[in-house]
């Protein structure tokens, strides 16, 4: 296994597992481009070589926002996520790191916690489906 940085020939694949992953709120394939090959953003995956799972941010001037860290079901719990988010930020400039998940996203909200995030706002009842969306943020440097 190994992480290196998303090209376009990653797109095919990202689509696929954000599909499977995230269904009516996954990325269309215009986003998916986009987010791996956009300006200002910094994509990774871990393939082998298939891809295992993938990490994209977002800079904006002194905060850089987490879009997505997503991994296979079965390769969960190995550490692939954690080594993810660091290579998506280790060239980052910014100062802290913001992201938004669902409060009823267990698995994240509970990697997000064993990665120093902490939670900086609610906004109540923010998805379709009634849920919550967290907001949480981690300083960079
Ligand atoms: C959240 C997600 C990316 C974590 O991926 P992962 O590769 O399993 O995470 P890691 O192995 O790097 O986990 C690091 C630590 O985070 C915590 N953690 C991760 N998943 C957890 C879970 N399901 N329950 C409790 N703690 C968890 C643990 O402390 C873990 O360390 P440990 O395994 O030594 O206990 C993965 O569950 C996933 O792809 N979920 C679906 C996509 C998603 O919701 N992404 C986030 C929103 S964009």
């Amino acid at each position: 296994m190994r992480i290196r940085p998303a090209t376009a020939e990653d797109v095919a694949a990202v689509l696929e597992l954000d599909r499977r992953l995230f269904g009516s709120d996954a990325w269309s394939e215009q986003s998916v481009r986009e987010e791996l090959t956009g300006p200002r953003r910094s994509a990774v995956v871990a393939c082998d070589p298939a891809v295992l799972g993938y990490a994209v941010t977002a800079s904006a001037g002194d905060v850089v926002d987490l879009q997505r860290v997503a991994v296979r079901p079965e390769h969960r719990r190995r550490g692939l996520a954690h080594e993810l988010l660091a290579a998506a930020l280790e060239h980052s400039e910014a100062d802290r790191v913001l992201l938004e998940v669902a409060g009823v996203n267990a698995p994240a909200l509970a990697f997000y916690a064993a990665e120093g995030f902490t939670e900086v706002h609610r906004r109540q009842r923010y998805y379709r489906d009634g849920s919550d969306a967290v907001v949480m943020e981690r300083a960079l440097r």
